[in-house]
């Protein structure tokens, strides 16, 4: 067997094998995709709570962008959840709480910009030991999205300070 060998989407051949080449097994699959949830449900709670608050209508359109890709994000994470036959997680990521806590529009734009990059270094761990080819092309679209959406939030706190 060679790791370039096409792999079925939900029976791939033997788990064991996976872990015994380095890739990610079911289990570890599913914490680190809850895990993913938890943090992008406080994202998009986050960012519809800044979008409420919001003055400025460039930060509040950014917002509203955030909020609808963390909330697309949040739907795909559930549904592969739910491929692998486990139920989501419900909880949210106790970062909505902290930022939340910081009341500057700002400086909560640049810790949801440091949250994403936690999500990205995840990404970046995680998608090369899933060896589930829509589950990768999943997480990669995601880790690419993240990548954009920094570049985007870090310009408009470049240009706010
Ligand atoms: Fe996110």
């Amino acid at each position: 067997m060679t790791v370039n060998e096409p792999s079925s989407p939900v029976c791939y051949a033997s788990e064991a094998d996976d872990i015994y080449m380095g890739f990610a097994g079911r289990e570890e699959i599913l914490a680190a995709l809850n895990e993913l949830l938890e943090a992008e449900r406080a994202g998009a709670r986050v960012a519809l709570a800044s979008t409420k608050s919001a003055n400025d209508p460039d930060y509040a359109e950014l917002m509203r962008s955030v909020r609808a890709d963390e909330a697309r994000w949040c739907a795909m994470l559930s549904r592969q959840i739910r491929r692998l036959g486990a139920a989501p997680s419900r909880k949210t990521g106790a970062f909505y709480k902290k930022a939340l806590a910081i009341p500057d529009p700002l400086e909560r734009l640049a810790f949801l910009n440091r949250g994403q990059a936690w999500v990205v270094r995840k990404l970046e761990s995680l998608t090369p030991r899933v060896r589930d080819e829509a589950l990768h092309a999943d997480l990669r679209e995601m880790l690419e999205s993240h990548r954009v959406n920094i570049d985007r939030a870090a310009a408009h706190l470049e240009a706010e300070h």
